[in-house]
């Protein structure tokens, strides 16, 4: 049975955050010190992660299933979740173009201990991998991230290549001021690499509060950026995913750009969120959670668990208010809900 919205929107895509700890403190994320981490006891199991995503899967035919954190690397036995998520089977009788298989399992990582679980990772069943890699300069990686693991992350990048990960995308997020004059060099590193650079608006969930609204560089810049470069021509129909995407007319790869902020994309919207904590979103800015943990560990039936989802679903709002005067920071930054 579809998931549908208010607004008549399916849903087919969960994004799961399997935990909100994080060896990186990214400046547009996370505070340099003072996140207070779940405790262990607060996180969901696998089994629990495995449940829940058997009900979005076989109940309401999502057929994507996105791994996030914080970074989810940092938790241990990864490939063991996994191989779970990939027993799962979309309904045969789904309109999915996945109808009948194991659903589309995607990660998203920074990339910095990806080369120690990549094939581990790959042979489990995961599908695709996407890691966030914001500049190529040393100095500059230390400050947006805190941390000197530029060169550690571009042999991650190498090794998901390596592991078979096909597409690996690159995340960029751009920052202006910060690293606007980095977005042709990393247009050119991903033509090197094969791999697809997406650039990212910056959004309002960064730890620290400092998001302005002159801090987004649009992707109308972004594009005219690269375009004077290297010369791009849409691709047409972007249909529920978040990046708009360009080829480059050479021939030499594709760029994307996810526009959040001047070009909202949440009339097309498929997705739902798990926090690690097992609070169930329905919006990446979304200012009420509702919490599946306590009714799992409370002795609810999947039933129970279903009438949740889809009342929670019933929620929906039609998309975020960012920059008009009635929009609220959700109380969480991005690494507490898994981007
Ligand atoms: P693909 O399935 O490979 O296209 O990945 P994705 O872009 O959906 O996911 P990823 O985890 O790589 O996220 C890239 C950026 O998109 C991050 O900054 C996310 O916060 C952002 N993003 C993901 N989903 C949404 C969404 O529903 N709304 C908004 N505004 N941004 C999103
Ligand atoms: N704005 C835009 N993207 C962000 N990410 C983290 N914080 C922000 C923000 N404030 C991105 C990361 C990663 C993805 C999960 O979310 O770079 O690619
Ligand atoms: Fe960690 Fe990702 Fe947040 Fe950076 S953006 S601090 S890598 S969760």
């Amino acid at each position: 049975m579809d998931l549908v919205d208010p607004f008549g929107r399916t849903i087919r895509d969960l994004r799961i955050s399997v935990t909100d700890r994080c060896n990186f403190r990214c400046t547009y994320c996370m505070p340099e010190e003072g996140m207070k981490w779940l405790p262990r006891s607060e996180v969901l199991t696998f089994e629990e992660i495995e449940r829940l995503a058997a009900i979005f899967v076989e109940r309401f035919e999502v057929d994507g299933l996105r791994l996030t954190g914080g970074e989810p690397t940092v938790r241990a036995h990864m490939p063991v979740l996994v191989a779970k998520l990939a027993a799962l089977r979309v309904p045969a009788s789904s309109s999915s173009p996945l109808a009948g298989c194991k659903p589309d399992l995607s990660l998203t990582t920074n990339g910095a201990t990806f080369r120690l679980v990549a094939h581990e990772l790959r042979d489990a069943g995961l599908d695709r991998v996407n890691i966030s890699l914001d500049t190529l300069q040393r100095e500059r990686f230390l400050q947006m991230t805190r941390r000197d693991e530029l060169v550690r992350v571009l042999d991650g990048i190498e090794a998901a290549k390596e592991a078979g990960f096909n597409p690996v995308k690159i995340n960029a997020v751009v920052e202006r001021g910060v690293n606007d004059d980095e977005i042709v060099a990393l247009a050119t590193f991903g033509r090197e690499r094969n791999v697809e650079v997406r650039f990212i608006e910056f959004m309002p969930l960064d730890a620290s509060g400092h998001w302005m609204n002159d801090k987004v560089v649009s992707q109308d810049e972004i594009v005219a950026a690269i375009n004077a470069v290297y010369p791009l021509e849409q691709v047409a129909a972007r249909g529920s995913a978040p990046a708009d995407r360009w080829r480059y007319t050479d021939g030499a790869g594709m760029i994307g750009v996810i526009p959040t902020i001047t070009k909202p994309f949440c009339g097309d919207c498929d997705r739902v969120r798990l926090t690690a904590e097992g609070q169930f979103r329905t919006c990446l800015f979304a200012t009420t959670e509702f919490d599946l943990l306590k009714l799992m560990r409370g002795g609810a039936s999947d039933d129970d668990l279903a009438a949740e989802i889809q009342r929670a679903v019933g929620t929906k709002w039609a998309g975020h208010q960012i920059n008009q005067v009635n929009f609220i920071r959700p109380a969480r930054s991005m690494s507490q809900i898994g981007g």
